[in-house]
């Protein structure tokens, strides 16, 4: 016994001492943020592990780290959350960068919990659940069964997809017809992904329709998008209603939206080659880098026309995704590429050294400063799951650039 409990500090050294060294990267701020991230998530998967130590893991179970409570807790999420997907896909990028199975081995356990939701029809946000956490995990393992499973759930998605409208719906309640958010642009791109694989055209048919129909709806001239656009799906399928969800008015422009549609009509280029959705990437790039409430050091506000600017909250979470958006944006530009890599360098170096926690701060997340859901004052100035994410995806496309790699490689 007094030999047992005399190797159990070593046990618990060797459990959470950082494995990799991370040499291999080359851009000196991508290491850097490794080396910080390999030890920060070792403090939020402990933490997470153990709150599940202590409960019977069934479908419905909190078993994904998201934000924190107002009082400062940890706030796991089911896998039937939004946001289900972004810590096993984080968990996936370490395990790309350090090649360690420490980290494989934990991305396929919080992966595995995940499985449940590929049947469900009930969200059109499958493809975030899913692409981030199997699609990851397919692209640098090949698990098996992966691939089955990510076919079911682009199955599931295009059960929303409705011809009259040419757009899958977001979400079943609220005070609309058949609302479509501009985040749905994110989901196309399992879509895409499942037509490749099976050879089937109808997921790619119902991507490029639903693509089209927003390009169409959710812009206005200056290529700032609505939140929500509410659709007559028992008439004409015309849209109906132009509204904001979680921006400060329906006639602004919320900042999460704004880079959700960057990356979004990005990813359509990629997949299709089509000008137009280079075109529409270009055009939305030029409206948050060249806006007025774009700030000096490219972290967004939570909404561009938010009546405090200066005073108020950065929101890291869609600024993240920007910058992941922007650093594939600069390969496809024949004209902006400098200014788009520029930009995704500002941002990614803001994070880094004005929004990333102390080593062991706040449960474990990455970053700070993120803003949910502003108007219904759920998680303002937070961390969140979807930023740590997006920005370690930006550091991985920025390796990649460094070394001449395809930013996004085949697969992803
Ligand atoms: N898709 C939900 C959000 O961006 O908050």
């Amino acid at each position: 016994m007094k030999r047992l409990l005399f190797l159990l500090p070593l046990c618990l050294v060797a459990c959470t001492a950082p494995k990799a060294s991370y040499s291999s990267i080359q851009d000196p701020l991508v290491r850097d943020n490794f080396v910080f991230a390999d030890e920060q998530l070792r403090v939020l998967l402990n933490e997470t592990e153990a709150a599940l130590d202590t409960v019977t893991i069934t479908e419905t179970t909190k078993v994904e780290p998201r934000t924190i409570s107002p009082d400062g807790a940890l706030l796991l999420a089911t896998p039937r959350d939004w946001t289900s997907g972004f810590f096993p896909g984080t968990l996936w990028y370490m395990y790309e960068k350090s090649g360690d199975a420490f980290w494989k081995e934990k991305a396929i356990k919080f992966t595995d919990y995940l499985e449940s939701v590929k049947t469900f029809k009930g969200t059109h946000d499958l493809g975030f659940m899913i692409n981030c956490s199997y699609g990851n995990g397919l692209r640098l393992a090949d698990v098996p069964g992966y691939k089955d499973i990510m076919l079911e759930a682009a199955r599931s998605l295009s059960t929303r997809f409705n011809p009259t409208v040419g757009c899958i719906r977001s979400w079943d309640g609220g005070k609309w017809q058949f609302p479509v958010i501009i985040d749905n642009m994110m989901n196309l791109e399992l879509l895409f992904w499942a037509s490749k694989v099976s050879g089937d055209p109808v997921f790619r048919d119902i991507a490029v329709t639903h693509a089209n129909t927003t390009m169409a709806n959710h812009f206005r001239p200056d290529y700032s998008s609505y939140h929500v656009v509410d659709y007559d799906a028992a008439g004409d399928g015309k849209p109906i209603q132009f509204n904001t969800h979680q921006g400060y008015a329906d006639e602004s422009a919320w900042g999460r939206g704004q880079a959700w549609g960057l990356y979004g009509f990005t990813m359509c280029y990629r997949e299709t080659g089509d000008p137009n959705y280079l075109k529409q990437a270009e055009g939305i790039a030029q409206f948050i880098l060249n806006n007025k409430n774009w700030p000096e050091d490219g972290v967004f506000y939570w909404d561009f026309d938010a009546p405090e600017i200066p005073d108020e909250p950065r929101d890291v979470s869609a600024s993240a995704i920007a910058a992941s958006a922007l650093y594939e944006l600069s390969t496809m530009s024949e004209t902006n590429g400098g200014q788009y890599l520029a930009a995704a360098d500002k941002i990614v170096k803001s994070i880094s050294e004005k929004y990333r926690n102390g080593v062991g701060e706040l449960h474990g997340f990455l970053t700070n400063s993120s803003v949910g859901h502003r108007p219904g004052n759920v998680e303002v100035s937070v961390p969140l799951n979807y930023a740590d994410y997006y920005f370690i995806e930006a550091l991985v496309r920025k390796e990649r650039l460094a070394k001449g790699e395809p930013v996004v490689p085949l697969g992803e």
